[in-house]
């Protein structure tokens, strides 16, 4: 447009038109494009700029408790063995926690050192041998059953103890239950739990609801039997109470004892998560800590 008042008066008019439709034309181009350009999302600008080869951010996934994901193991090597799973109340009966299960009313277990009273004869259940005589009145032999749940003592809190913890029981009831049927369930129980390397072995020993009554103890997971703090040096470590059902105990429930033979176990759900993942601290299952319950 600066040419034109440089060229002769006879081009100018017709050089003036044609630079003049280019500049409309130009114009609307130009219009286009910033419309265009202007009605792009910033987003979109944004989404552009994002790096895809950046790693992702994972979303968090909950779990179950580690306590939880024993029970689960333990219920279903016994499920694979032909056991049902029974529950009791945690709140409980003098009766059942201890005068059926053949405990005399002056074991030191029933002093209110060792159990928490409710009542007089209301107490909070301190084992889950309680379930054996609950499903027992209800049900005829053949009983072929597991019990998860917490029980309670008053003990003082430290690495090993808790007011609270978590209990398995076992019960088989039928006609020619015998001790070998009791070390052949274990055995199996403790292979699929621990693993095939850990070994077994029963220790005579006593409860009242049992006779004979044997503590089962496996080599140490810890150190492979070879002796550390764990097992106190001896490669061994106890981790559940068993026996033959007393026949004072089926007196308490009315099965013949002429006629049917049973085997119990009781094991401590804690104790067996703290051995095979070596867990020096009853209290870290207590404390809510994402650090420690993510690991399982
Ligand atoms: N109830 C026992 C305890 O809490 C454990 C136990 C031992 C359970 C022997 C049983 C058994 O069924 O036969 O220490």
């Amino acid at each position: 447009m600066k040419l034109i008042p440089t060229l002769p008066v006879d081009k100018r008019v017709d050089f003036g038109k044609g630079v003049n439709s280019l500049k409309v034309e130009i114009d609307a181009a130009l219009q286009e494009l910033i419309s265009k350009l202007s009605v792009q999302p910033v987003s979109k600008v944004k989404a552009e700029l994002f790096d895809v080869t950046l790693p992702g951010k994972p979303p968090f996934v909950g779990k179950k408790h580690p306590l939880t994901q024993t029970i689960d193991d333990i219920k279903e090597v016994f499920a694979s063995l032909g056991f049902d799973v029974a529950y009791g109340p945690e709140v409980e009966l003098e009766y059942y926690n201890f005068e059926a299960l053949n405990i005399p009313a002056d074991h030191p277990s029933r002093t209110d050192f060792d159990t928490f009273y409710i009542k007089d004869d209301v107490l909070l259940r301190s084992q889950t041998s309680t379930v054996q005589i609950r499903i027992m009145e209800k049900q005829k032999p053949p009983v072929r059953i597991i019990a998860p749940g917490r029980v309670y003592r008053p003990d003082t809190v430290d690495a090993r103890h808790s007011f609270m913890f978590h209990q398995v029981e076992g019960l088989l009831v039928d006609e020619g239950v015998s001790f070998a049927d009791l070390k052949g369930v274990l055995y199996q129980f403790i292979k699929a739990y621990f693993g095939q390397n850990v070994q077994m072995r029963l220790r005579p020993s006593f409860f009242p609801f049992t006779e004979p009554s044997a503590e089962v103890d496996i080599s140490c997971s810890i150190c492979d039997g070879k002796g550390c703090s764990v097992c106190s040096y001896s490669g061994w470590v106890e981790i559940l109470g068993a026996g033959m059902v007393d026949p004072n105990v089926f007196k308490a429930v009315h099965y013949d004892a002429e006629k049917y033979t049973g085997f119990a176990f009781g094991m401590g759900v804690e104790r067996i998560t703290m051995l095979k993942y070596g867990i020096n601290d009853i209290r870290l299952f207590y404390e809510n800590d994402l650090r420690f319950l993510s690991q399982f």
